[in-house]
């Protein structure tokens, strides 16, 4: 237990008599790991482009070269950093509660793909993933080449003639259903519900907390900042997550 945290004992002694796990991350999670958050991408080049700008149905209609190519620049980006011990911290509980006969669901909003990279083994990827791409007319899968190569063209063309896109969420779209029934199944039957790194105020994640806590679950929230759910989870862990998660999960799993 570190002396200059929060105090992890319950909220990791819950954490150990849990049945079924629920995690939900965002952006915070992989701040240690060094990517940038929606904002920070700007730069050098990107500088004077407004990412809600591009981050959209019309701006790739629009201008598909110049939306791939910033995705292309965010794809390699990620494809460059590396999983934190947080995220290390959340695959090692992912073993620990299915070792146990647990069930366990991560429900990510990041689309750096660091999660499966740590080891965790089917997260639900609420708003995609920028390593993945497809066509924009088929919907068909269309792989990038491996970093830190870029795509050949802006942009992508795929094998129908149509544009290749990202399979990310944009603003405006819905989010995938299938992707939604599986959050909303784990919540349904989660005891416990694990918030990192998320400012908590983009629905529909941020009303998971409150449908498992209104279903009973025990909450914990991890974040150096107060959020909007601060006021109704079960225990507020305030610091980085790459700190508090590996003392969280080393406390509740523990020679396990
Ligand atoms: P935000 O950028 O809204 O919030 C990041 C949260 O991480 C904040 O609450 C920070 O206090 C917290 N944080 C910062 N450093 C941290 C650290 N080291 N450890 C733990 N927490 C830390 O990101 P999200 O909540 O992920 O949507 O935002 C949700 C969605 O809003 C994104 O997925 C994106 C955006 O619009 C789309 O792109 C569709």
């Amino acid at each position: 237990m570190p002396d200059d945290g929060p105090d992890l004992q319950a909220p990791a002694e819950a954490l150990r008599g849990a049945r079924g796990v629920v995690v939900l991350t965002g952006a915070g999670v992989s701040a240690e790991s060094g990517i940038p958050t929606f904002r920070d991408t700007m730069q050098g080049l990107w500088a004077s482009f407004d990412p809600q700008q591009l981050a959209t149905p019309e701006a790739f209609a629009r201008d598909p070269e110049l939306v791939t190519r910033w995705y292309d620049h965010r794809r390699l980006g990620c494809a460059a950093c590396e999983p934190n011990p947080g995220h290390l911290a959340l695959a090692r509980l992912e073993r620990g509660v299915c070792a146990r006969g647990g069930s366990f669901t991560l429900l990510t909003q990041n689309v750096d793909g660091l999660h499966r990279r740590a080891g965790n083994t089917d997260p639900v990827e609420l708003h995609g993933s920028v390593m993945t791409w497809r066509c924009s007319e088929t919907g068909e899968a269309v792989a990038p080449p491996p970093p830190p190569e870029p795509w050949p063209e802006f942009p992508p063309e795929s094998l129908a003639g149509a544009p290749v896109r990202p399979d990310v969420v944009w603003f405006g779209e819905t989010l995938p259903e299938a992707a939604l029934e599986r959050s909303f199944e784990a919540l349904s039957s989660c005891d416990l519900l694990l918030s990192v790194g998320t400012s908590a105020v983009v629905y529909p994640a941020a009303g998971f907390i409150e449908v498992a806590a209104a279903n009973g679950a025990r909450t914990i929230e991890v974040n150096p900042k107060d959020t909007p759910m601060t006021p109704i989870v079960t225990w507020a862990l305030r610091g980085p997550s790459a700190h508090i998660l590996p003392s969280l999960v080393e406390a509740a799993l523990g020679g396990e």
